[in-house]
């Protein structure tokens, strides 16, 4: 794997480090493995056997779902970093679902995400899927989704700036 050598020090945390994959040798040093620097990592999670369809693999539907919640979660993320208020973002779309490869009972699974723009009253995030198979990292699922931030007020939703007032 790809990389960068350096020495383990501490530091104050920052947006980037869980961007940073750190392998640590036994002799004290570190690898920085190259992770692209905006990917987030927002959701890691073991499939389980309730997971399955009809042919044992793992239900694409499942896989949508956590790839909705892995979204918001990385699209909350960005709005945080940019110091947008903190309002309730909805789903408006998912785009782009592409299913590259089957995924198993029992894979260690991760959602990564990218910025992918931010409108007026909305943001859209990209949404990679990955297995690590045998110390191999495998690509899995992609999807582009975009969120709304909304103000309810009783049975009316409506679309808000994003960025709040400024
Ligand atoms: C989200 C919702 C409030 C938006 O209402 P709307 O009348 O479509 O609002 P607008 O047309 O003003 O669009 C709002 C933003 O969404 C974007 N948008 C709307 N439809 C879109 C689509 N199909 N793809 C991508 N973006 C879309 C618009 O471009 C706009 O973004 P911008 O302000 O950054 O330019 C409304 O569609 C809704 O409540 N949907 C259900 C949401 C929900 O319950 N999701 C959970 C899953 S069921």
């Amino acid at each position: 794997m790809k990389g960068r050598l350096g020495f383990y020090h501490a530091r104050p945390p920052t947006s980037r480090m869980n961007t940073e994959v750190l392998q640590i040798h036994a002799f004290g040093a570190i690898t920085v493995l190259d992770e692209p620097a905006d990917r987030y990592l927002a959701l890691k999670v073991m499939m389980m056997p309730r997971d399955t369809n009809p042919y044992g693999t793992i239900f694409g539907g499942v896989l949508l779902s956590y790839i909705d919640q892995a979204g918001a979660i990385g699209a909350r993320h960005e709005m945080a970093r940019n110091t947008f208020p903190a309002q309730d973002i909805v789903t408006v779309a998912m785009k782009s679902v592409e299913f590259h490869q089957s995924v198993f009972v029992g894979d260690c699974v991760s959602f990564w995400t990218e910025l992918r723009g931010i409108g007026k009253t909305s943001i859209t995030m990209h949404i990679t899927v990955e297995a690590d198979r045998d110390g191999e990292l495998m690509k899995l699922t992609e999807a582009d989704v975009t969120y709304v931030s909304v103000k309810t007020d009783g049975q009316t939703r409506k679309p808000v700036p994003i960025r709040g007032k400024k």
